[in-house]
C-alpha cells in the first residue's frame, strides 16, 4: 500500500482518478505491479473456452480483461463442480451511458450466460450522493434509469439481482458491513484511497458498503446456508483498491477473498488519456447518440493514428498503437479474422484511415441500435421485479 504514495506522481488509478503524467497513457504492465494483480494470459481464455465450451467473449479473446485475482481458483472450483456467484456494479451518476460504460455488463453478461451462475447488482446511489454532490432523491432516480441500461444488456432475470445501497442496505448486509469497518483503520484506508482530512467521513465509512456484496452472507434471500460460495468480480481496474481492501479483511471474518477480472478502461474518442469522462459529451459514444450523432464525431474526433498526407500513409502506414478508430473496433468488431485483416492493411497503409472510420461507424451504431431497441422495452414493472429481494430457485441450473 506504501507504494502507491510513491508513485502517485506518475500515475495515479483509483475509483475517482484516472490519471498519467506526461502522455496521459496508462501504463497497464506497471499498473499490475502497483496493484499487485495478475496479468490474463492466453491460457485463461483456452480454459475458459474449454470449461464453457462456447468462443471466450470478445472482451476476453483481445485482452480487454486483461488483469485478475484468484481467477484461476475459481475456474479450478468450477472445475471440480463448485459452482461460484458473479457480483458487479455500477455508481449511477449520470443519465446517459457511454459505451465504455457498457463493457463490464456486456462481459458480465456473457460470464453469466457461459457458466450459469447467479449475479448480484449493486447500484451504489450512496456513493454518488456523496462524492457528485447529487441529493438523495436524484441518486435514487438516476440508479433506476440506469438500472434499465444494465437490464438491456440482456441479463436473465431468474439468475439476476439488482438492488440498490439505499434500498437494501440493512439486515445481513449492514452486520457485515460493520464487521468489515471493525478490521480497517483509518491509517488503512488513507493508504489505499488516498483521503484526506477534509474528506467528509460519509466518505471514509463507503468502502465497506462496496466491500460486503462479495460475501455471500450478506444475501440472506439468495444464499442462505451457502457461505463458503465464492464471488467473481468483473470490474474496471480502477475498483481495485475496494476489493484490495475487501480481500484483506475476508479471511479475518471467515469468508473466502473474492476472485477478480479487470478490464483496461475504454479510451476516449481524443486517445488514450485515461479513461473517458462522462462530462465530455464529445469525447464518448452515448448510448443515446443517433447514427448521425456517431458518424460526426467519430469522424470528426476519433485520434487517428494514420499519416498527415495519403502519400506518407501509403509509405509508413498507420501508427495502430495510438489510433482509435482501430482501437475501438478490437473492442467490438467481433469478427477476429476481419480485425486481423484491417490490422495488416491498415497497417501497412494500403487501407486508409477513411475506410476505417466508417466500418467503426457501422459496427457502433448497430450496437447503439441494439441497446436503444433493448431499453425501450425495458418497463418499470421489469426494474421492479429486477430489484425485488426475492429467493432465486433456479440460479444455478
Ligand atoms: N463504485 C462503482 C462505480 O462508481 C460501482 C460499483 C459498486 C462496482 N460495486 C461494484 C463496480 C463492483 C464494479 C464491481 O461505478
Amino acid at each position: 500500500m506504501e507504494k502507491e504514495n510513491e508513485t502517485k506522481a506518475e500515475q495515479v488509478v483509483n475509483p475517482w482518478e484516472v490519471s498519467a503524467k506526461g502522455t496521459g497513457k496508462i501504463d497497464y504492465d506497471k499498473l499490475i505491479d502497483q496493484f499487485g494483480c495478475q496479468r490474463l494470459d492466453k491460457s485463461f481464455v483456452d480454459r475458459v473456452f474449454r470449461l464453457t465450451s462456447r468462443t471466450p467473449h470478445i472482451f476476453l479473446r483481445r485482452n480487454v480483461f486483461f488483469a485478475h485475482r484468484d481467477f484461476n481458483e475459481i475456474l479450478d472450483a468450477y472445475e471440480r463442480g463448485e459452482k461460484f456467484y458473479l457480483y458487479t456494479g455500477r455508481g449511477p451518476s449520470s443519465e446517459a451511458l457511454h459505451l465504455g460504460h457498457l463493457v463490464p455488463f456486456m462481459f458480465t453478461k456473457y460470464l453469466q450466460e457461459a457458466f450459469k451462475v447467479p449475479l448480484v447488482i449493486q447500484l451504489t446511489d450512496d456513493e454518488k450522493c456523496m462524492w457528485k454532490n447529487l441529493t438523495v432523491e436524484e441518486s435514487k432516480r438516476l440508479a433506476r434509469e440506469n438500472a434499465k441500461d444494465i437490464i438491456a444488456c440482456g441479463f436473465d432475470i431468474s439468475r439476476t439481482f439488482i438492488f440498490s445501497d439505499f434500498d437494501y442496505v440493512g439486515g445481513a448486509f449492514y452486520e457485515n458491513m460493520v464487521k468489515v469497518a471493525k478490521c480497517v483503520t483509518y491509517n488503512k484506508v488513507v493508504g489505499i484511497f488516498g483521503f484526506t482530512g477534509e474528506d467528509h467521513i460519509g466518505k471514509i465509512s463507503f468502502p465497506p458498503v462496496q466491500a460486503v456484496p462479495s460475501f455471500p452472507s450478506s444475501f440472506p434471500h439468495l444464499f442462505s446456508g451457502k457461505d463458503k460460495l465464492r464471488c467473481l468480480i468483473p470490474c474496471a481496474i480502477d475498483q481495485d483498491p475496494y476489493f484490495r481492501m475487501t480481500r484483506d479483511v475476508a479471511p479475518r471474518l471467515g469468508y473466502n477473498k473474492p476472485a477478480l477480472i479487470e478490464s483496461l478502461f475504454f479510451p476516449a474518442l481524443q486517445g488514450e488519456t485515461g479513461k473517458m469522462s462522462a462530462s465530455d459529451a464529445n469525447s464518448a459514444i452515448y448510448v443515446t447518440d443517433s447514427q448521425k450523432d456517431i458518424k460526426y464525431k467519430v469522424n470528426k474526433y476519433a485520434f487517428s493514428g494514420g499519416q498527415d498526407s495519403v502519400e506518407n500513409h501509403r509509405k509508413y502506414g498507420a501508427n495502430l498503437e495510438v489510433d482509435i478508430p482501430f482501437k475501438y473496433l478490437s473492442f467490438f468488431l467481433d469478427d477476429d479474422e476481419e480485425l486481423e485483416h484491417i490490422r495488416k492493411e491498415y497497417g501497412s497503409g494500403r487501407m486508409l484511415t477513411g475506410e476505417v472510420k466508417k466500418r467503426l461507424i457501422d459496427v457502433l451504431t448497430e450496437i447503439v441500435e441494439r441497446h436503444r431497441a433493448a431499453r425501450a422495452a425495458v418497463t418499470d414493472e421489469m426494474v421492479d421485479a429486477f430489484m425485488a429481494v426475492r429467493p432465486l430457485p433456479n440460479m444455478f441450473n
